[in-house]
């Protein structure tokens, strides 16, 4: 009966959610999609334009990628077949580092099934090493951005830290950072800041070169060093003009970075890029390496395609039109009254609801004209801070995006969003 009685805290607990308009289990399903240049999704026969999407640069869809994941899967199969350490290293993992690490202007790269593996192992292996004997103490302090991602949060808690050992600053905020490193002064061993390059819900860029002057002022003053760590998995292949993300924007680089396969470059899988003997470290220390697969030969195939391709004159072109796009619909949006919770000049677009059942009701008001959009509430984003966060892509044509808009304009009106 014991087993029964938790079941029915289980489902009353999935009630309350889908009661606050917050449940996220209703999944759609997409059975195809349209040739289109931005391809629609196929939901119950019918397609709906993709604008919830991390395509940025619509990649995913690109025939040079699609034949690089084929070849790659017919020369070394469809499966890693075991952790490297074990089986081994294919060559096409190893050529994606080596890419993704000059596409960076890094030493090395390291490549995980996720970033939110990378953001694991990254956090967890600098906060103490990986087991009781090793050399790297346990004596840091970790300084973390409010808003950053669920990732990030997740690797400090894995961390076990002490309260005084972890500090989050206000969101983009660089004196609070500076006041928590001189209030920590001579009180750890190093200390790791950490933060998000593009703000995930809002679109955000942090300023990373104030971070960087910041963080280098305090490095002197605690014995093992002050860390930038930045998480740019929405900044990589959709911002800065040749794709570099934050740090091209703000002309800084972070001591370690994170970043994704698996949204602008189209393919899947995460990343660390960093000097040499980090990444060394990393392949002793990161358990989610140690201790699981890498992606498929067939999405590393794909990867290591779109970073080229990202770094190819096609690429700057796709770059430099999705900046266009994003100007133009957020220009149209606003001229039409709409508001968004941020001032983005990044492919997401968060615009402004402010109640869950309102960003709901669009939500479902723009799908009944065929459009997919997602309207983000808590806990992703605090109670009463409910948007509807819009993803612009590169291989969006000028007439999506103005039947976009004209779409929203009528389910805006429709619920009286704007007038
Ligand atoms: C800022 C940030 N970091 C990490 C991740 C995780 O990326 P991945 O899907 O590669 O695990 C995401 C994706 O939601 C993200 O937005």
């Amino acid at each position: 009966m014991s087993r029964a009685n938790f079941t029915t805290v289980l489902q009353q607990e999935l009630d309350r959610l889908d009661a606050a308009a917050i449940s996220k289990r209703h999944e759609r399903t997409i059975e195809d999609f349209t040739a289109d240049p931005a391809p629609k999704g196929i939901i119950n026969g019918k397609p709906y334009g993709i604008f919830n999407s991390n395509d940025y640069l619509g990649l995913r869809h690109h025939a040079t990628l699609k034949s690089a994941d084929h070849a790659a899967s017919q020369k070394y199969g469809t499966g890693p077949g075991a952790v490297r350490f074990i089986s081994g290293s294919l060559r096409v993992y190893t050529e994606l580092e080596a890419a993704i690490a000059k596409f960076h202007g890094r030493q090395a790269g390291m490549l995980f099934s996720s970033a939110f593996a990378a953001n694991l192992a990254v956090l967890f292996s600098f906060i103490k090493g990986q087991s009781k004997d090793s050399l790297v103490s346990g004596n840091t302090l970790v300084v973390s951005d409010e808003l950053n991602h669920r990732s990030i949060i997740d690797g400090i808690r894995l961390g076990n830290l002490s309260s005084e050992q972890k500090a989050i600053f206000p969101h983009m905020q660089g004196d609070a950072l500076r006041a928590v490193l001189q209030e920590n002064l001579g009180k750890f061993d190093r200390v790791l800041v950490v933060t998000d390059g593009v703000f995930s819900m809002l679109g955000e860029i942090q300023n990373l070169a104030v971070l960087r002057k910041i963080v280098d002022e305090f490095d002197e003053q605690f014995p093992e060093g002050v860390w930038l760590i930045v998480d740019d998995c929405h900044g990589v292949a959709a911002c800065g003009a040749t794709g570099r993300g934050a740090e091209e924007v703000s002309g800084a680089q972070a001591d370690i970075l994170v970043g994704t396969f698996g949204k602008g470059f189209g393919a899947d899988g995460g990343y660390i890029v960093a000097d040499q003997v980090v990444i060394d470290s990393l392949r002793e220390s990161s358990a989610t390496y140690i201790y699981s697969n890498s992606v498929s030969p067939g999405t590393a195939g794909a990867a290591l395609a779109a970073v080229q391709l990202v770094d190819s004159t096609e690429g700057k072109a796709l770059v430099a039109k999705s900046q266009a796009s994003v100007a133009w619909f957020k220009q149209a949006m606003q001229a039409a009254g709409f508001t968004f919770a941020a001032d983005s000049q990044h492919p997401i677009q968060p615009l402004w609801i402010g109640d869950a059942a309102k960003a709901q009701a669009l939500t479902k008001a723009l799908f009944e004209q065929g459009y997919m959009v997602t309207s983000i509430n808590y806990p992703v984003v605090a109670a009463g801070k409910d948007e509807i966060r819009i993803q612009i892509s590169a291989a969006h044509t000028q007439e999506d995006l103005e039947a976009f808009v004209a779409a929203c304009v009528s389910a805006g009106k429709s619920l009286g969003l704007v007038s």
